[in-house]
């Protein structure tokens, strides 16, 4: 099947995409085309994977465990490539992207997961900066983005604490801010909540839908069943690496 889902602010972009052809349309931010992933073990991540996800869009992918969600988004940010199909990201076709090119393309990707992923011995600060440090952000830039970014995620009262110093829910916003903070056009979630209880799912929730508010395209991987009912939001499911649609 194919499946289009997300908004858009003018008319001409609520034309649908023709499905079968690779789209070069500005409104759309994700497109896989007939996306088929097979991993040298000889295991199916993805089978014939038809998907469109206009900019501004908010998309869930659930499914059971196995079932290849994460195989979609590894795809997405380029970790891994499609065995067959395309994979479009911001205009860029990414399973066909290398070096200096996939990497310039993965600082317009944001990527959160389920374990957060921070360095233990240093800062909430340190932790978010690193990221654009490494990308080369002058010291003033990095500086004046910190406290917005934190203030979004409701951290800003722990900026100098340690990871082992927050609870989890926390520890998941300060990953959020971490995939925030370069201000990408996509945010890529898998499983974000999956070790954290309803209150700070709901949070997580609350901040992912405050940033799809401001623009970003949201993508989000999970089984809970609660979140997606709380956030009313398209919905897709993959079973076996195949898609359907579920809202
Ligand atoms: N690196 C890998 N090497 C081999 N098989 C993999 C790899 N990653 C995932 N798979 C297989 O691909 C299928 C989909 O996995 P995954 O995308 O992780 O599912 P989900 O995130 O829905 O649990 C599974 O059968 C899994 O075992
Ligand atoms: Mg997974």
């Amino acid at each position: 099947m194919t499946a289009v889902f997300g908004h858009s602010g003018s008319s001409k972009t609520h034309q649908p995409v023709a499905p079968n052809t690779v789209t070069d349309e500005p409104s759309v931010m994700v497109q896989l085309q007939g996306v088929t992933k097979t991993y040298p073990n000889g295991s199916w991540g993805l089978d014939k994977v038809n998907l469109t996800v206009r900019r501004g869009g908010f998309l869930f992918v659930t499914g059971p465990s196995g079932a290849g969600k994460s195989t979609l988004l590894k795809l997405l940010y380029g970790a891994e490539r499609p065995t067959q199909g395309e994979v479009i990201v911001d205009g860029s076709n990414v399973g066909k992207l290398r070096g200096d090119r996939l990497s310039l393309l993965r600082r317009r990707i944001g990527v959160v997961f389920q374990d957060y992923k921070l360095i233990p011995r240093r800062t909430v600060t340190e932790n978010i900066a690193f990221v654009l440090w490494a990308q080369g952000y002058t010291r003033k830039d990095i500086q004046r983005r910190i406290l917005p970014t934190l203030k979004l995620v409701g951290l800003q009262h722990k900026a100098d604490c340690f990871p082992e110093e927050l609870s989890g829910g926390e520890q998941q916003r300060v990953s959020l801010a971490r995939a925030i903070i370069g201000t990408p056009p996509v945010l890529l979630a898998d499983e974000p909540t999956g070790n954290l209880d309803f209150d700070n799912s709901r949070q997580v929730l609350s901040i992912l839908q405050k940033l799809n508010g401001m623009g970003v395209t949201v993508i989000v991987t999970t089984h809970d069943a609660g979140l997606i009912r709380m956030a009313n939001q398209p919905v897709v499911q993959l079973r076996d690496g195949r898609l359907y649609r579920v809202s």
